[in-house]
């Protein structure tokens, strides 16, 4: 049995999680730091670089004694280096070069974004390259081929909000709080009246790229003039807006590519609806892959899962590996 250690501080969530050959997940700790950040209605970088800090050390003895291992049981151990906040990463890969070097072990730097759609090898073991993926969360929404391990290739994204951002301002527009993801999803099925007021997003068909500041300010435009509106009813018009153009999207993309396999991962993957609409559009032999909720929003269980493929792969990586804010895809032919 190949046991990893996954470290995860990209951004407001400092985890640390223990996997055995690469999917049975003995413990996956969390931390978010939500409370923190909660008053400022997004990630402000320094108050979470020093809050993962705190927490770091202690997610990972927890991680180990839930998993009933020691640090001796180790071989190998992975943390996200890119993309995301610089002083945020450098918490989490810190911290696994510290171990590497201590237990004479491989440290595995990983992307954030490939270990996201990575979360669903976990629970979906006929899941198999290549596939479509998209990538929606609070700083990303990409679409892409991947063909192999480290082999990602960009399609489409965003041109300016992600969607996880536009749920975030939109929620703070109708005075629902942070983050605004679960919040919209839960009040949108309560919503008695279901009428499509906002814009449609799939102004241009010949690329898979995709926008939502338009969307974001045509919620502000509709409260400005109706500051009456019920907010389950705008929250359900912006939702059906948001991901209507996420599904189309992917599966032109699966259609385009001759690829069957979709992956649908990051924070919004969580959304109900998002799933709903995505069983909804399934025509042919399409498989859709999700994580469950819990592997969908930042988590180290995908780091160390997507660490051990490395591992197997006998990857090399210097332990003077840096950290990186950003993340540049090799485009897709
Ligand atoms: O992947 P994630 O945890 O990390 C960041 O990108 O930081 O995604 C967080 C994002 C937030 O914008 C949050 O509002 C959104 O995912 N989110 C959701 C849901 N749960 C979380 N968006 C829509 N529906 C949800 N159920």
């Amino acid at each position: 049995m190949i046991l990893g250690l996954g470290l995860e501080s990209s951004c407001d969530e400092t985890a640390a999680s223990i996997i055995a050959d690469g999917r049975c997940v003995l413990s996956n700790r969390i931390s978010s730091q939500i409370d923190l950040h909660k008053a400022y209605n997004g990630v402000v970088p320094e108050i979470a670089s020093r809050a993962h800090l705190e927490v770091i050390n202690v997610l990972v003895d927890e991680a180990l004694a839930e998993a009933k291992i020691s640090f001796s049981d180790l071989k190998y151990v992975a943390a996200t280096s890119h993309p995301g906040l610089v002083g945020s990463l450098l918490v989490a890969v810190q911290s696994a070069k510290a171990v590497a070097c201590a237990c004479d072990i491989p440290f595995i730097p990983v992307n954030h974004l490939e270990a996201h759609l990575h979360a669903a090898t976990i629970e979906h073991e006929d899941l198999a390259y290549p596939y479509i993926g998209l990538l929606v969360s609070g700083g990303n929404t990409v679409l892409c081929l991947v063909h192999s391990v480290g082999d990602m290739r960009l399609l489409g994204r965003t041109s300016d909000d992600a969607v996880g951002e536009a749920y975030d301002k939109v929620s703070k527009l109708l005075g629902l709080g942070y983050p605004g993801g679960p919040v919209i999803d839960a009040i949108a099925c309560t919503a008695s009246v279901r009428k499509n007021i906002f814009p449609k997003l799939l102004v241009k068909y010949d690329d898979y790229s995709f926008s939502y500041s338009g969307l974001k300010t045509a919620v502000l435009t509709r409260l400005k003039e109706y500051p009456d509106s019920n907010a389950a009813e705008i929250a359900w018009a912006f939702q059906e807006s948001a991901l209507e153009i996420l599904v189309r999207r992917t599966f032109a993309a699966a259609r385009d590519y001759s690829v069957k396999k979709i992956v649908v991962a990051g924070g919004v993957a969580s959304n109900s609806r998002l799933r709903e609409l995505f069983a909804a559009e399934k025509t042919g032999d399409e498989k859709v892959y999700f994580p469950s909720p819990v592997l969908c929003t930042d988590n180290a269980a995908m780091v160390a899962s997507l660490g051990y493929a490395y591992f197997m792969r006998g990857d090399n990586f210097a332990l003077d590996t840096d950290v990186s804010a950003r993340y540049t895809f090799t485009q897709a032919v």
